[in-house]
């Protein structure tokens, strides 16, 4: 899939996907629109980081173990999001391992997806969703899954639309989507 240039129509614009790359400018875009979301309570985090250099080393070390981290843009300005965190290897020691019950983590991917507000309801999510999941399989993943607030019925709904389907879990003893009093969590996996 040519993730560099392709395309998206939005509201007559043309929204640009690329792969996020280690600069400061990329690093600046992704906490900004981590930080607007956040700010919402959607995705179970502050922030992404505390600086722009804490967010670059992020990107840094993601690329360098083999995440898919893509960005959607209308013009200059970062309005999407979707990561793909390759999870490393299947050795215990990995809270990923834990995760769902079960099931070995090699060749696994944990999603985060997410638009500014005045980009959703478009089909924008679908679209994103849909290059990340074949990108992942490109690059040799064959698992993603996915964690939520049970409460999130927009990204329920996108990821069973996209053949994600609920899983029994084990939860994580410290799951930072769940703290206590909060809505409860909701795992979902698909199989590339
Ligand atoms: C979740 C999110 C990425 C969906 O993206 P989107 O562009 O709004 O979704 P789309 O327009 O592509 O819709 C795709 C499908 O998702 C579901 N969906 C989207 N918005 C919905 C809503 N408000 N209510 C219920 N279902 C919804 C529908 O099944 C829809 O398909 P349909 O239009 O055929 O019914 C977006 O709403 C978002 O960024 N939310 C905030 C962050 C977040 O919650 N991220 C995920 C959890 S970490």
């Amino acid at each position: 899939m040519p993730v560099a240039g392709f395309t998206f129509e939005f509201a007559g614009r043309s929204l640009v996907l690329r792969e996020l790359s280690a600069t400061a400018a990329d690093a600046q875009q992704l906490l900004d629109l981590t930080n607007r979301v956040a700010a919402e309570g959607l995705l179970g985090i502050d922030s992404l980081a505390a600086c722009v250099e804490e967010a670059l080393l992020f990107i840094s070390r993601s690329l360098e173990h083999g995440s898919i981290l893509l960005g959607l843009f209308d013009g200059e300005r970062l309005i999407g999001h979707l990561g793909i965190d390759r999870i490393a290897g299947s050795e215990s020691g990995s809270s990923a391992v834990d995760w769902v019950a079960g099931t070995p983590a090699r060749n696994t991917g944990t999603l985060v997806l997410f638009l500014d507000k005045a980009y959703r309801g478009a089909g924008l999510g679908y679209k994103l969703l849909a290059s990340g999941c074949r990108l992942a399989k490109e690059r040799g993943l064959r698992r993603i899954w996915a964690a939520t607030r049970s409460d999130n019925q927009a990204a329920i709904r996108l990821y069973r639309k996209l053949g994600f389907r609920p899983r029994l879990v084990t939860p994580p003893t410290s799951d930072p989507l769940s703290p206590p009093g909060s809505p409860a969590t909701i795992y979902l996996e698909l199989e590339l």
